[in-house]
């Protein structure tokens, strides 16, 4: 790595974005992830996001990605994980599509983006995460899973994406439990973070609260 040294911490500015922005992410483990994103984004190669939602997380991705001069990807089909469809306690009725009838937190993720000042350094794509991993062919700097939370989900997140982080790139999963009595809808980060532990291809580098940090310290197995 070489040039000047990425902030560490985001811009007043950017958190007070990332704070105004619908979702779930609390600003601790926002700060977590800014810095594992400023510090993968100095490999020059796009940072990835799979679950986009309203672009909480991805606005410090984008900003991460901005100072370091590479573009963020954030993958989510937009009608949300199953814990937010109508019923479950994730729920806001405000993003479900009238017209339609079911969710849909694009054109809110579009505002925020807006709100940001960060539309010029993002791609959406709107698509299922499997189906997007699968026909990505480029080396990625970091890959943050925050997608579905079942098995099926987060094990397909993690086998389709996972193989795309460059070496010394970080792998950032969101939502890992150990304990299931802290889970609220299920252990499947956690699963997928032993995962990729086990595997031998990434050792972990820093934890906070539910994000865990890996690099890739050796290829896939
Ligand atoms: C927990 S939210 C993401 C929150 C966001 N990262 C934030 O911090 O604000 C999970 C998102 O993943 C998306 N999602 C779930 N399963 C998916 C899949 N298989 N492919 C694409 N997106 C998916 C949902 O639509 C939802 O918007």
């Amino acid at each position: 790595m070489s040039g000047p040294t990425a902030p560490s911490a985001p811009k007043p500015e950017i958190l007070a974005a990332f704070e105004a922005a619908k979702g779930f992410m609390p600003v601790d483990e926002g700060l977590a992830l800014y810095a594992a994103a400023a510090e993968a984004a100095a490999l020059g190669l796009p940072l990835v996001e799979v679950g986009t939602y309203c672009g909480r997380s991805t606005i410090l991705l984008a900003d991460a990605a901005r100072e370091a001069g590479v573009m963020a990807v954030t993958v989510d089909h937009h009608r949300g994980s199953e814990e937010q469809q109508p019923g479950w306690d994730y729920h806001d009725p405000d993003v479900v599509d009238p017209e339609v009838g079911r969710m849909d937190t694009l054109p809110t993720f579009r505002r925020t983006l807006h709100a940001a000042g960060l539309e010029d350094q993002v791609i959406a794509v709107v698509g299922r995460s499997p189906q997007v991993a699968a026909v990505w062919q480029t080396p990625v700097g970091l890959v943050f899973i925050d997608g579905g939370h079942t098995d099926e989900h987060a094990s397909a997140d993690y086998e389709g994406w996972a193989p795309h982080v460059a070496p010394g790139g970080l792998l950032v999963i969101h939502d890992v439990f150990p304990d299931p009595v802290d889970e609220w809808t299920g252990q499947a980060p956690y699963r997928i973070y032993r995962r990729a532990l086990e595997s031998g291809a990434f050792t972990e580098i820093s934890a906070h609260r539910s994000l865990r940090v890996l690099r890739r310290s050796g290829p896939d197995t």
